[in-house]
């Protein structure tokens, strides 16, 4: 029995070495562990065998079969790597096929506007300062020589918080914390979000500004004017026509309004230019004496000009948006486009 076992243990391991497809292996279980196999025959023949012997060598024909069914085993196990090795290596790939790319984020276009003008003050000495978002009267009216009962409060529709504050409805406050906080000369500007109770077409509740001021012993209205000129241009181009208006602000004396030729039309007229040819794009003037005054300066020593424009409009003439809206509901369609 013995010897019997390890002539099947032999001619086992020969043929389970060389078989390297399934079908064989197949035909292998069955020779070995079917019912006309050898380990069946070898039970046959246990049958005349004595009870002593009938244990010992069933425990041998146990081992065997546990040995034949590991074995046949692992290689159905190698079988089934190496054919998915075959089937990798036989695949095509279509390496023309346009890759599944990252979509990366886009800066909002308000952004963008803004990050261009800081660009362009920046380059012309001026630095960038901010204030708070929640103003006192003080500061957002009174210290801009915006007196209690003064119709230009009508001008702004406020947003007023309990206890008295008011989100800023301009970012002109600013400057009063600068001259505050700091001593002439001075240039900055000073982005920012403002709040005013206002909803149509061209009206957000919140929207953004950019403030400017410019504090030296001279300055006069004439840098005013080349500086706004060099700014214009190189927001809208070379040739963009700027003009000044005379207008009223509390806190500029002589104040201006200032246009550029209507870029929808080229100055022809148009809806978006009420057939002038031209559209205002920010308010401008010389630094009223009282608001050097309210933050310590010498009117008779300093002289300054300020300036304060809104950035949803300048992206909507420089972009032909015609709804301040589309800037707020972030559509990814209209956010991409810029
Ligand atoms: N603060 C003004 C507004 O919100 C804009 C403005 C006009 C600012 C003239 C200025 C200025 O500094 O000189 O409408």
């Amino acid at each position: 029995m013995i010897e019997t076992i390890q002539k099947y243990r032999q001619d086992f391991n020969s043929r389970v070495s060389s078989i390297s497809a399934p079908e064989p292996l197949k035909q292998l279980r069955i020779d070995f562990l079917g019912k006309k196999g050898c380990v069946q025959a070898l039970m046959k023949n246990l049958r005349q065998a004595t009870s002593e012997e009938k244990q010992q060598q069933g425990k041998l024909i146990n081992n065997f079969k546990q040995y034949v069914e590991n074995q046949l085993k692992s290689k159905e196990e190698e079988l089934g790597k190496s054919a998915n090795r075959i089937s990798q290596k036989t695949e095509t790939f279509d390496t023309t096929l346009p890759g599944r790319g990252k979509t990366s984020g886009t800066l909002h276009p308000i952004t963008q506007v803004m990050e261009e003008i800081k660009a362009i003050f920046l380059g012309l000495g001026f630095q960038v300062e901010e204030g708070p978002e929640i103003e006192t009267d003080y500061y957002n009216f009174e210290a801009l020589n915006i007196p209690k009962d003064h119709p230009a409060r009508d001008m702004q529709d406020t947003f007023y918080i309990e206890g008295g504050a008011v989100l800023r409805t301009h970012t002109s406050p600013v400057q009063i914390h600068v001259m505050e906080n700091s001593q002439p000369p001075l240039r900055i500007i000073a982005p920012g979000k403002v709040y005013r109770c206002d909803s149509d077409v061209s009206h957000t509740p919140m929207f953004h500004q950019i403030e400017g001021l410019m504090v030296e012993r001279n300055v006069s209205f004439s840098h005013l004017k080349g500086i706004m000129n060099i700014f214009l241009q190189e927001v809208f181009g070379k040739d963009t026509q700027v003009r000044f208006r005379p207008s009223f602000f509390p806190f500029t004396c002589p104040s201006a309004e200032v246009d550029i030729q209507c870029v929808i039309c080229s100055g022809k007229g148009c809806r978006v230019c009420s057939q002038t040819g031209w559209v205002e794009i920010l308010g401008a003037g010389m630094v009223d004496p009282a608001v050097f005054k309210s933050v310590g300066y010498d009117p008779e020593k300093w002289a300054g000009f300020a300036f304060g424009l809104g950035i949803e409009r300048i992206s909507m003439l420089k972009y032909g948006i015609n709804d301040i809206r589309l800037f707020f509901e972030n559509d990814l369609r209209f956010l991409k486009q810029f």
